[in-house]
């Protein structure tokens, strides 16, 4: 199969990339490498650089891409508070053009890098596909939209959303200090800083390590899955405090303290994933503790 990953620099991406490659696909990749890096882009692969909200992407893009995984965005709740409209520009308005490219060339299916911040502030409990959204950061609103901009255009191009919560491991960007929870405490703990905890240490989240979540985009794009919304997290409920404790396992002397609060944060958030276990088949995912563990020791080895 010939699939067209966006975002192919990042850290999703790019690990999507490389194992969709290593199972035989052809994989062309799309960046502007506003962020990422360009030596994450697995090799063998055609790489173009290209900003997705230009809106030539028809001229731009390959004719004969069986699936679209549009996984490139700016992904940040709180840097989407700097600028909304620029925010809105990278995560809608190129999901839009990918949308026109892929009605265009009769693409299979369009899987979409969607977020748990779609849902915004929730009961503690864990939280399925039905539950109502209501973002509370512009970037929940970007990624809403692009997901209800799918659902129109499903008769043409069937979609499936794919609600990441809090992903992590080894290749995460670790000098964004504004992005990624996991990388932004141990990108502190490396360099002996104390941690700076910007939200309260009883926020909960839902860690999913980044094996888990290729694996999810590999089936969610081979099996015959169409027009749904898909959480993509562990079922597990963990705590920022939680967290911290298993970084300072695995980092000795690693200090903590909570101060102010970013917006746009949610409180707390778990995913209900019985739909994503009854769809792709897996019924283990990784551990907290585990993946933690692997992503210092692939640090500590580089
Ligand atoms: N990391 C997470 O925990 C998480 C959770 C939920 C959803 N997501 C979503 O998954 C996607 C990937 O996240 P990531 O952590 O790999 O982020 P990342 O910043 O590492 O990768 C995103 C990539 O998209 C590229 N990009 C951004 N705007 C672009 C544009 N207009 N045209 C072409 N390329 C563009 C960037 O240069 C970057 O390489 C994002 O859309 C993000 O919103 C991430």
């Amino acid at each position: 199969m010939k699939i067209l990953i966006t975002g192919i620099a990042g850290f999703i991406g790019s690990k999507v990339a490389e194992h969709f490659s290593k199972n035989g696909h052809e994989v062309v990749g799309v960046d502007d490498l506003s962020q990422g890096n360009i030596n994450n882009i697995p090799k063998g692969v055609k790489f173009i650089k290209y900003d997705l909200s230009d809106n030539n992407v028809l001229d731009k893009l390959p004719n004969d891409c069986d699936y679209i995984l549009h996984i490139a965005g700016q992904s940040s709740g709180e840097i989407s508070f700097d600028d909304p409209a620029s925010d809105l520009t990278k995560n809608t308005l190129s999901t839009l053009n990918l949308i026109k490219y892929g009605i265009a060339k009769k693409v299979k299916k369009f899987l979409f890098a969607s977020s748990m911040s779609v849902y915004g502030d929730v009961p503690n409990q864990a939280i399925s596909e039905s539950y109502l959204p209501s973002p509370v950061s512009c970037y929940g609103i970007s990624k809403l939209t692009s997901e209800r901009y799918l659902d129109i255009f499903k008769d043409k191009l069937p979609f499936i959303n794919l609600r990441m919560f809090n992903v992590y491991g080894p290749g995460q960007d670790l000098s964004n200090l504004r992005q990624g929870m996991v990388s932004i405490f141990l990108a502190q703990a490396l360099k002996k800083e104390r941690v700076h905890v910007k939200g309260s240490l009883e926020r909960f989240r839902d860690f999913i390590y980044i094996d888990d979540v290729v694996d999810a985009w590999y089936k969610l794009c081979l099996n015959d899955s169409k027009n749904i919304s898909i959480n993509i997290g562990t079922g597990r409920r963990a705590t920022v405090e939680e967290l911290l404790l298993i970084i300072k396992k695995n980092i000795k002397g690693v200090n903590y303290f909570s101060e102010g609060s970013t917006p746009g944060d949610q409180k707390g958030i778990y995913a209900d994933n019985t739909l994503l276990i009854k769809t792709i088949g897996r019924t283990k995912f990784t551990t907290i503790e585990s993946g933690i563990r692997t992503l210092c020791g692939s640090i500590n080895s580089n």
